[in-house]
């Protein structure tokens, strides 16, 4: 996801400097859709790559938590008293950092607990938080409860129906990606997470199937029909991952090395190894900034058009003032805008094709 630092700041930098106020591209957001239980957090986290969305077995994930991920360019400082490379600011706490991830865990639990209570209960309420590094892009990725078919604790009657319009809220955004997250181990034929997914996105455009648990799959069973698209066709396609176990959890494994625990289990499987390289966390990452970068582009006629607009604004105010002094070269606001506008088809032309290490 870092090689999308470079676009993404090129896009805020040039429309900044055009002055064109709303944000230029409606960036998406990544949401996951899935079951219970079905690794939907722990997808996310491996994404992130800080250890603090709580995860585990059950109904952990009780409310919506929005990430945004915040890049500190270079020229910005990092606040003082922050050691690490991120530090985790929430929309309900103004004006406290926090810089260890166990603590920002716990703050998370807790902030999930004032709005869903301390039982089973779930609330479409979102944690806000920000996430601050210099390795992130300015994206939002959202967390959400996973479909459940039986209330139990405390949960009302209609437990399946209030999570399924909390997530199809989030998921509904044209903007939104959907990482339809399944697990190995059960039926992708019935899964609730496709079906949920296509409601949204019929074509598929936006959905990124996600299959979880293929270390927990029943012996003389294997994902690659799933993987395939044999069973249920995705325009994108599926990709597999191995999470943290609930073991791992417990032992505290780094995620460094639950990753690559992941990729020795792909590369010595005897049936997945001559795929491992379309498989694991780091490959959807890539696959992910793939979709984010087709996403600017189906953007880039719109940008376009704004830029347009302004020069042609520009330009008639530069007639009302009459014959204009000599200029130099790319001086005045018209000149500043051609430039500009060169730069851009320039600049994200070459990032997008790749040749500035865009697109992988
Ligand atoms: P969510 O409810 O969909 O958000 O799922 P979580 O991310 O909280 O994971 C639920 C449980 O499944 C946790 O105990 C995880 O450790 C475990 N888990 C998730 N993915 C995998 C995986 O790929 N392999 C194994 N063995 N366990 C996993
Ligand atoms: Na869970
Ligand atoms: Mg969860």
């Amino acid at each position: 996801m870092e090689r999308l630092i470079p676009v993404i700041n090129r896009l805020h930098e040039t429309f900044a400097k055009c002055g064109l106020k709303a944000a230029p591209v409606d960036l998406p957001q990544i949401t996951v859709v899935g079951s219970q239980s079905s690794g939907k957090s722990s997808v996310l986290e491996a994404l992130v790559g800080f250890d603090f969305l709580p995860r585990g077995s059950g109904i952990v994930t009780r409310c919506p938590i929005v990430i945004e991920m915040m890049h500190v360019k270079a020229s910005e400082s990092m606040p003082e008293s922050v050691s690490g490379d991120a530090y985790v600011m929430f929309l309900s706490r103004p004006g406290e950092l926090f810089t260890d991830m166990d603590v920002v865990r716990t703050e998370i639990a807790a902030q999930m607990e004032k709005v869903a209570g301390s039982s089973k209960g779930i609330s479409p309420t979102p944690v806000i938080m920000r996430v601050f590094s210099r390795h992130v892009v300015d994206l939002t990725l959202i967390d959400l409860p996973g479909l459940t078919k039986v209330a139990v604790g405390d949960q009302p009657e209609d437990i399946e129906k209030l999570v399924r319009e909390m997530i199809l809220a989030f998921i509904k955004r044209p903007n939104a990606i959907v990482l339809a997250v399944h697990p190995a181990n059960t039926d992708l034929a019935t899964s609730d997470a496709l079906q949920l997914a296509k409601r949204v996105d019929a074509s598929g455009i936006r959905t990124l199937g996600v299959i979880t648990k293929l270390d927990l799959m029943d012996d003389g069973t294997d994902a690659r029909d799933m993987l395939a698209g044999r069973v249920v066709p995705l325009q994108h396609g599926y990709i597999g991952v191995v999470n943290r176990s609930q073991a791992d959890i417990t032992a505290s494994r780094t995620i460094a090395s639950a990753r690559e625990a992941e990729a020795t289990f792909f590369s010595s499987h005897p049936l997945y190894a001559s795929s491992a390289s379309r498989m694991g966390a780091a490959y959807l990452a890539t696959k992910l900034s793939a979709l984010l970068m087709e996403h600017i582009r189906a953007c880039l006629p719109s940008l376009r058009s704004q830029l347009e607009t302004l020069l042609a604004e520009q330009r008639a105010r530069l007639d009302i003032l009459g014959p204009p002094p000599p200029l130099g070269e790319g001086e005045g606001a018209g000149g500043a805008l051609l430039q500009l506008l060169t730069r851009y088809a320039n600049e994200f032309g070459a990032a997008l094709d790749g040749r500035a290490g865009g697109a992988a």
